[in-house]
Parts: structure tokens; sequence; C-alpha cells
């Protein structure tokens, strides 16, 4: 991740890391001969980031149930969540000038595996992000907030990455994922902006830049309107 505060780079202290119970010495290069063994492997390894992204749905299904119950309203819209392809992993290492094995993905990308929480309000990304921080079996690893500094492109989001265990029956894992946190509306504008640009295979004019990036302005705006709004009905009960 560029940008990214590191923020734990010890969390792997306790449990073994991934990489040293799976035998993880082939390359895709002499795939044929180790085709079925290399497939095996493979699919070990996203079965642990599948689990690792259920660990992190279910304790996001957790905290929005309490709080439905304990405060009449949800902290959380949607879920969504997505294992990198195995293509995209390839992409991506090649792209960074990185070795195309598994031990390099692992110790490499963080976002192999994805979980989006969509919000209602600004305030509750963060409700939900200390609410999920504060897990004794939660490791933040690392944190970039593109709510308070939004991307060139106006992108709004706060992205956090955390590690997971995952507990097997002979090996524990602690697992990296990047989770997206934002509001309906940043959510929307991130779907849209992300489908234009890759629907054009020439580049993005100018000016339809500017006109996403002032989309984006308004959308923020909006979002600290609703809240106040939200702030101001609370106040009449
Ligand atoms: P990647 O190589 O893309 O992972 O960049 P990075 O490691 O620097 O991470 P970054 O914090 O930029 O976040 C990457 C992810 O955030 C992307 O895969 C998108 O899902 C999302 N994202 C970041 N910037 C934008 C943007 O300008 N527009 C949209 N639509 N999504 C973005
Ligand atoms: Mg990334």
């Amino acid at each position: 991740m560029e940008n990214t505060n590191n923020i734990n780079n010890n969390s792997n202290e306790n449990l073994p890391i991934i990489s040293g119970e799976l035998d993880l010495s082939i390359n895709r290069f002499n795939a044929n001969e180790n085709f079925y063994k290399m497939a095996f492997q493979f699919q070990q390894i996203m079965m642990i980031y599948e689990s690792a992204v259920k660990q992190i749905e279910t304790k996001l299904e957790i905290l929005n149930k309490e709080n439905k119950v304990r405060r009449q309203r949800n902290p959380i819209e949607t879920v969504k969540s997505r294992i990198k392809s195995p293509d995209s992993i390839a992409k991506k290492l090649e792209k960074k000038n990185l070795p195309v094995t598994f031990d390099s993905m692992m110790t490499n990308l963080s976002d192999i595996a994805g979980v989006r929480v969509i919000c209602p309000y600004i305030s509750d990304i963060y409700t939900v992000k200390e609410m999920l921080i504060k897990q004794p079996d939660i490791t933040l690893v690392a944190e970039n907030d593109y709510i308070e500094n939004p991307k060139e492109s106006g992108y709004r989001s706060l992205h956090l990455v955390v590690e997971v265990p995952v507990y097997l029956s002979k090996t524990a894992h602690n697992v990296r994922v990047e989770i997206q946190l934002r509001t309906i509306a940043m959510d929307f504008w991130a779907s849209l902006e992300h489908e234009l640009r890759y629907k054009t295979t020439t580049k993005v004019p100018d000016s339809v830049r500017r006109e996403l990036f002032r989309a984006a302005e308004t959308i923020a705006m909006t979002d600290r309107q609703m809240e106040e709004i939200a702030i101001e009905l609370q106040q009449l009960d």
C-alpha cells in the first residue's frame, strides 16, 4: 500500500505466520510439472483468506445487530466482500515488479481479502472502526483516511488493513484483510467513477475528471448536511 501508515509490524509474534506452515516454493513458471500441487496450495491459501473474510463479516454482523438492539438503528447499511482473483493477483505483482509466487503475494499484497462496509453517516464509519479494532483478536496494521485526506480524484473512504487469526486443525494464521469503509453516497460515487474509468479505453478527458471531482465535493457536502439533520432530529426525541 502506498501512503500507508504502518501501525504495527510485530503482529505475527503470537501465531505462526502463514508462509511458515505451507510449502510455497513453487511459482507459476514451473506450473506444468507441479500443476496439481500448485493448485492444491493455492486452494489452501484462498480458503484461509476466505475464512478471514468470514471472521470480519461475522464480527460486523454482530456489532450491527447489537447496535440495532441498543440504539434502534444500524450503523452499517451493507457489507460486500471479495477475494482477489488469481489473475489480478498476478497482474498486481507484475506491475509492482515483484515475484509472482505464493510467498510474495502473501507478503506483499494487503488486499487479497477485501471487505467493504457501507454506512449511512460519516460518524458511523468511525464508530464501526473503533468497535472493530478494539477487539483483542484484531490488529490494526495500517490506516489510510481518505475522508480526512481525499485522493486527487476526489475519492473518499476510510481504508484499514487488519489482521485476524484463522484457526485450522493444526495451524493458526494471522491473515491480512483490507477494509474499506464509506458512506452510501461515497460508495455511489466510487462505483460510478470506477465504472467510467474502466469503460473507456482512452484516457479520461480532464473536463470529465474535473466534473467527477466536483461531484465528489458535492457528495461530501451532502454527507455532512445529512449528518447535521440527523443530529437535529435526534435532539427532537
Ligand atoms: P492499489 O494498488 O490500487 O491497491 O493502491 P494502494 O495499495 O495505494 O491502495 P489505496 O489506498 O490507493 O486503495 C486501493 C483501493 O481503493 C482500490 O483498489 C479501490 O478499490 C479504491 N480506490 C482508491 N482510489 C480510488 C479512486 O480514485 N477511485 C475509486 N473508484 N476507487 C479508488
Ligand atoms: Mg491496495
